[in-house]
């Protein structure tokens, strides 16, 4: 027999199931990586078999494109769908404006291109990923960099003020590797009073391909808990 899921998967497919429901026949659908958005592209996959919904999904990373591929969710390239109608996925930590940290799961890089194609970005967590400010707790940000300039970079950041640390596996001795084939440092800050001043430096430094700092990418988040749902929502500028 199954074990009853504890709270926080409750919360995180609530606001998994809220979120899918955005979806319309005919969409592209971004899919995002982790945790929360699993449950997400399960229910995507049941509407599509139930409703005999039309969609056609751009995976995040090779973990969302699995899980498209086990529960019957066609999918498609930036190639063929360079514009995406709605993008899900989620988040490690998420400020009132809804800038975000990703990057827990390694995927950011390609996370971001997808949310940056997107007409609209919906964030789905459990309540807990909430925060006052990113970079609370001293949780780290998360960028991929190039195995060429891990150390000048690592330096550059020391100058940020900001202690970057390459991760580790786990079952496996050395550093993660990106779906793309880099590693991903991760870097803590403390308290991070201007996220866009942050991500804008961290991109100056020659060697950081990406970072998990998201700002202004979001329209909306789906903060789940084991009840229901709250819905967060931002006057974010269409770039479309
Ligand atoms: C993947 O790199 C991440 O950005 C995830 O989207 C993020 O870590 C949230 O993951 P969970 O849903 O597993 O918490």
């Amino acid at each position: 027999m199954k074990a009853n899921p504890d709270s926080v998967e409750i919360a995180k497919k609530n606001a998994a199931l809220v979120a899918v429901k955005h979806v319309k026949d005919g969409n592209i659908v971004g899919l995002g990586s982790g945790t929360t958005i699993a449950y997400a592209i399960e229910a995507l996959g049941e509407r599509v078999k139930k409703e005999n919904l039309k969609v056609l999904g751009v995976p995040s990373s090779y973990q969302a494109f699995a899980l498209a591929v086990q529960n019957k969710i066609p999918v498609t390239t930036l190639e063929e769908h360079p514009v995406i109608d709605v993008n899900i996925d989620g988040a490690d930590q998420i400020d009132p404006k809804l800038n975000l940290i990703k990057g827990m799961g390694a995927a950011l890089t390609r996370e971001k291109i997808v949310a940056a194609a997107s007409k609209l970005n919906i964030i789905i967590a459990d309540e807990k990923k909430r925060v006052k400010i990113l970079g609370e707790n001293n949780h780290p940000v998360p960028i991929e960099v190039l195995t060429f300039a891990i150390a000048p970079v690592t330096l550059a950041i020391g100058k940020l003020g900001g202690k970057a640390t390459l991760r580790e596996t786990k079952g496996k001795l050395g550093p993660v590797i990106s779906d793309n084939g880099n590693p991903i440092m991760d870097v803590t800050f403390g308290a991070i009073t201007d996220a866009a001043k942050l991500n804008q430096q961290l991109k100056m430094i020659p060697g950081v391909i990406e970072t998990g700092l998201f700002v202004n990418l979001a329209d909306m988040a789906y903060l789940g808990t084991t009840t229901g749902t709250e819905k967060l929502q931002t006057a974010r500028k269409q770039t479309f």
